[in-house]
């Protein structure tokens, strides 16, 4: 399956991502990094990698989210993309573009959802006293945050962790989790598409 990874920031997920689709027996094969503004760090992770990669800058296309999503479909149909992986992408979708990818376009959210859906999730989880955090990947529907979920991967919360602490143990667990939801999702298996992971407190 030709893949998109679509990035706004440092790209940590990507990597994850473009590491298993380096696996012989992987079903997903990267055709293309999008990221939404020059300065994004991933840009040039993927670039190392020998990624094809394309900005396309939505503050070009001032508040026009429509006139925005057309240049990524343009970039899209030109490298034949099948399926779209966000990974850490901070811009919201219209229904037009996200009803052109339903089922073929994944997310990765730092949360148990439905629990904490939005931004700031670990610093919530910290003050909603939970004891259990973690992430979760998700079919990308209208709604921000809401669409089915593939899989989800859970990390204690320890009482002196701050929202940076916790933020990176989600990390972690992110980087696992994904590589693992995509290839269930391209697999089209509904059946390996129940994904779940639980931090082994004993685990080396
Ligand atoms: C991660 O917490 C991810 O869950 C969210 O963006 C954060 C940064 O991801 N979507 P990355 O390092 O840019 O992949």
């Amino acid at each position: 399956t030709r893949l998109a990874i679509f990035i706004s920031g440092t790209g940590s997920n990507m990597e994850a991502l473009l590491e298993a689709c380096e696996e012989d027996d992987y079903p997903a094969k990267p055709v293309l990094v999008l990221a939404n503004k020059a300065s994004a760090g991933g840009l040039e992770k993927a670039k190392a990698r020998g990624i094809q990669t394309v900005v396309v800058d939505h503050k070009v296309f001032g508040g026009d989210r429509e006139a925005f999503e057309h240049a990524i479909q343009a970039e899209l149909e030109k490298h034949d993309v099948e399926f779209i992986a966000l990974a850490g992408f901070m811009r919201v979708l219209t229904p037009w573009f996200i009803g052109k990818w339903e089922g073929k376009m994944i997310n990765i959210h730092p949360s148990l959802l439905p629990s904490f859906p939005g931004l700031h999730t670990h610093q919530r989880a910290i003050a909603a006293k939970c004891r259990l955090h973690g992430c979760s990947v998700h079919y990308v529907t209208a709604g921000v945050d809401e669409g089915p979920i593939i899989g989800q991967a859970a990390v204690p919360i320890f009482p002196d962790d701050t929202p940076d602490t916790l933020a990176a143990r989600v990390l972690v667990a992110e980087h696992k989790l994904y590589p693992a939801c995509l290839e269930a999702a391209v697999s089209d298996d509904q059946n390996s598409s129940y994904v779940q992971m639980s931090d082994d407190p004993d685990a080396p």
